[in-house]
């Protein structure tokens, strides 16, 4: 039998097994609109206690939380195959990667994978899932830069963070956008941001994953606040669960529909999609 891979729980990087746990009770929930066949293999390989998220993993709410974390990694997908289609061999950088499969969804057969996270991700990573042909995966933390030196944008890059940027403070997003901007010219940055309300429902997160920078972090209230982070940056935004893709499945309930509305309305979750000149 194959060794479980420990996720030390009380840290930013636990933040990984919600999504990731997500993207399995999607694919088994809502089949016809997302399925991740990597996500239930991945959860069965780690050290990590499931049993609260298996206890509710049939509740309404629950299953609206699986719906989030697989519309996410469509409208993601989307943004990727988009740039790809004008720059097929371009970079493909997920920033926060955890243990998400996006960039070989999305894989061309000319493209470079990216994936950039903290070194015990990665190295958990690397043991379930080694990087494959035109891969990498980079140990290192996205507020030092060092990790940039080790992408080849030469044809282009598409940097994406899922689920990431709500960890980082506003002046670490805006410097690590306008740092993109400056080393890859003509890329396209796509991450995700909630509103004020968002943010207040995300405290619990923070406390639960031992985190305390909750004060600082980022929340985008009005995507006009972008617009400001540098001139020369093109923003634009969408909703983040009814944006790119009607939830198009039959398990799909009018609540779960509401909900979304909810989301991208009152919540305010977008992605933001910066294109750089
Ligand atoms: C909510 S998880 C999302 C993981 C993945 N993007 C997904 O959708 O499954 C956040 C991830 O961001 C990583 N992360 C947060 N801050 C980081 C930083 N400063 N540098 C590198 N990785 C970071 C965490 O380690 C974690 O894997």
């Amino acid at each position: 039998m194959e060794d479980k891979i420990r996720i030390v729980p009380g840290s930013v990087q636990e933040t990984l097994i919600i999504p990731l746990y997500g993207r399995k009770l999607c694919s088994e929930r809502f089949p016809h609109l997302y399925t991740d066949t990597s996500a239930a293999q991945l959860c069965a390989r780690l050290d990590y206690d499931f049993s609260d998220l298996d206890a509710h993993a049939k509740s309404t709410f629950w299953q609206f939380g699986a719906l989030e974390a697989a519309m996410r990694q469509i409208d993601m997908e989307w943004e990727i195959r988009d740039y790809l289609s004008s720059h097929p061999a371009a970079a493909v950088v997920n920033m926060g990667c955890g243990l998400d499969q996006t960039g070989r969804a999305c894989d061309n057969g000319t493209c470079r994978i990216y994936n950039v996270d903290m070194p015990n991700i990665i190295a958990a990573r690397e043991e379930l899932v080694p990087a494959g042909e035109r891969e990498r995966n980079i140990a290192g933390d996205l507020n030092d830069y060092a990790w940039m030196d080790e992408v080849d944008g030469g044809d282009g890059a598409v940097f994406f963070a899922a689920g990431v940027f709500h960890y980082l403070t506003e002046v670490q997003a805006r410097a690590l956008v306008n740092a993109l901007a400056a080393r890859f010219s003509g890329c396209r940055i796509v991450f995700d941001v909630v509103g004020r309300l968002g943010k207040v429902l995300m405290r619990s997160t923070f406390k639960n994953f031992g985190m305390e920078n909750y004060d600082e972090c980022l929340y985008v209230e009005n995507p006009e606040q972008l617009k400001g982070w540098c001139p020369t940056l093109t923003v634009s935004t969408r909703g983040y669960m009814l944006g790119y893709r009607e939830m198009d499945d039959p398990n799909v309930t009018g609540l779960h529909r509401t909900l979304a509305r909810l989301c991208d309305n009152v919540v305010k979750m977008r992605i933001v999609r910066v294109d750089c000149a």
